[in-house]
């Protein structure tokens, strides 16, 4: 479990100065979302919204529900997003999902706080609340191939990335097809699948 504390007021300082291209995951996120024009969608570990708000303003249509374990930066995603198209709920990745069904579920730089086991089961319990043919976007950090490509420091207390083969077989495990939209460094955003 991670006990880090997110602060939004350094949130983004943090961001430019441990992920300088953070920028261009987002972007890379907010791509892969808007393919196939998803209208319900589960942000898991939502953050102060910043993400969620590019990929809301790609999707006119959309709403979201966004999940978060700090009501501190929950509250600053109540200020970034539009309530008219946003529910915000404090609750944990460990914890049983909402419902669904989604067409979309989103996680951007969250996931690696899980661990091996933590992730696969995750993946899951992802796939339990796709609506057939919904997608997985996945932006996150990764363990590279190349220890030169490491880029973020990570404490591996609260940072617990996995390679992008691993993952790839847990998403396999729980029956979503994958394919690796963007790949930079230690940074990927993987889409995976739930067939029709
Ligand atoms: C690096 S921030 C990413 C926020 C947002 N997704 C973005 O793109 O800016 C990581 C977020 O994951 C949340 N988080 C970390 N571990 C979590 C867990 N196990 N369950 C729920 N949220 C978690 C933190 O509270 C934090 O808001």
């Amino acid at each position: 479990m991670s006990d880090f504390e997110w602060d939004p007021e350094t949130y983004l300082a943090l961001m430019s100065e441990e992920i300088p291209d953070y920028p261009r995951l987002q972007t890379e996120v907010a791509a892969a979302a808007a393919t196939g024009a998803p209208r319900s969608i589960l942000d898991l570990g939502v953050g102060s919204g910043l993400t969620a708000q590019r990929v809301l303003e790609a999707l006119p249509e959309a709403e979201l529900l966004g999940i978060d374990a700090s009501s501190e930066m929950l509250s600053a995603a109540e200020s970034t997003l539009d309530p008219e198209r946003t529910r915000l709920q404090l609750g944990r990745l460990e914890e049983s999902l909402p419902k669904g069904p989604f067409d979309l579920v989103m996680s951007t730089l969250s996931v690696h706080h899980l661990d091996g086991p933590g992730k696969a089961d995750l993946f899951a319990r992802i796939a339990a609340v796709l609506d057939s043919g919904g997608r997985f976007v996945l932006g996150d950090l990764i363990v590279p191939a190349d220890p030169a490509d490491v880029v973020t420091p990570i404490d591996w207390v609260d940072d617990t990335p996995s390679s992008l083969e691993e993952q790839l077989t847990w998403f396999a495990e729980a029956e979503l097809t994958t394919r690796v939209h963007w790949q930079h460094r230690d940074l990927a955003v993987v889409v995976a699948e739930k067939q029709r």
